[in-house]
């Protein structure tokens, strides 16, 4: 089968490459619905600009939640909507398309995946393992046996993953990624200090103020956002303070580093010996987070580093698999074709 297609469908961002032109595209996976039909009114970035705007009647959703597929007819309108924009797939062409999974995606959930996809358009479709796509869009040669630690953290899920000889060595996850630390930030600003914000606002906050490493962090920085005051009831202009941000922070960052400890105190001897030299990488879009490499770093006891755009890892990956998908048999996770009657 020759893969045209590889789709890297996350919680917050979808992204897509063709064998023809590599990675080509990164837009938020949210669609908006109107009530009763279904056919999107809009997806992507456009879409994404109604998340708490909507009027009544439409809905803005995602097809994911936590990392793992939660509604199969959003996912293959997302994924229709992408293989539309894959200019140089002709249309009426059978192609194949990779697409990439949690590797903890219950059966049934990698099951309605494959359909969508099938349903979408594809005439075969693939599940290859997130962290297995991160880790060669990191550029580390998955199929050596030295050991390899991934700590993938995305938006909604966040994985930890010690490969050797392409295959999986030890693993562990959470069953939340870095949107977790904006729901804490919106919630602290409720209850503390009355005000109530939207999603993209706490999520800036977040992306702005949050450290790894809170006793490092300045802590004399403030930040501006706009939100609605619970006592006003208007919206107002108000002052974040770095305090709260990184106690948002903390809970999250503490369980990655015990994730990626437990993993790594999981493996044989040797090839957690390896890890002396090799290191642990990040990714996702999570592994920006100001200090993150250093706090998991020390966790470990071993060096650890962000892997170039660390975003782009899995898509990156996914395209180096769709090229030569025999040398990452362990990578592929399962498959279904279009059954013709
Ligand atoms: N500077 C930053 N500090 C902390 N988090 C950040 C920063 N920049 C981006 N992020 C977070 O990274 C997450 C997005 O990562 P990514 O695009 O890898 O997720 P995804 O692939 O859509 O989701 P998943 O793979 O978990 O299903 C968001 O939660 C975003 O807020
Ligand atoms: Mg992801």
């Amino acid at each position: 089968m020759r893969w045209d297609i590889g789709i890297d469908l996350g919680t917050q961002s979808a992204r897509m490459a063709t064998l023809k032109g590599g990675p080509a595209l990164s837009v938020p996976a949210t669609l908006a619905f109107r009530e009763g039909n279904r056919v999107p009114i809009c997806a992507g970035d456009i879409a994404q600009r109604l998340v708490g705007r909507a009027c009544e009647g439409v809905s803005v959703v995602h097809p994911l939640r936590d990392g793992v597929l939660e509604n199969n007819l959003y996912a293959a309108s997302l994924l229709q909507w992408l293989f539309r924009r894959a200019e140089d797939v002709n249309a009426r062409r059978r192609f194949g398309a990779m697409i990439t999974c949690a590797p903890f995606a219950r059966p049934v959930q990698r099951e309605a995946m494959l359909t969508a996809a099938i349903d979408a358009g594809a005439a075969e479709a693939a599940l290859v393992r997130s962290d297995a796509a991160s880790a060669v869009g990191a550029g580390l040669d998955l199929n050596s046996p030295e050991a390899k630690l991934v700590i993938d953290i995305g938006a909604g899920k966040i994985t930890a993953t010690l490969f050797t000889f392409g295959r999986v060595a030890a693993f562990g996850h959470l069953p939340y990624g870095m949107n977790r630390v904006d729901e804490r930030i919106r919630r602290i600003l409720r209850s503390e200090f009355g005000y109530r914000v939207g999603e993209a606002v706490s999520e800036e906050i977040k992306n702005t103020l949050g450290s790894a490493m809170p006793d490092q962090a300045p802590h004399d920085i403030i930040m501006h956002a706009t939100g609605v005051s619970l006592t006003q009831r208007m919206p107002v202009h108000f002052d974040v303070e770095t305090r709260p941000v990184l106690d948002a922070c903390e809970d999250v960052v503490a369980e990655i580093a015990r994730l990626a400890t437990s993993v790594a105190n999981n493996a044989p001897e040797e090839l957690a010996a390896d890890l002396n030299d090799a290191g642990a990488v990040l990714t996702g879009g999570g592994a920006v987070m100001a200090e993150l490499d250093r706090r998991i770093g020390q966790a470990l006891g071993v060096p650890c580093r962000v892997a170039d755009a660390p975003e782009g890892c899995a898509i990156r990956g996914l395209f180096r698999i769709m090229e030569a998908p025999e040398l990452y048999p362990g990578a592929i996770m399962q498959r279904q074709s279009k059954q013709v009657w």
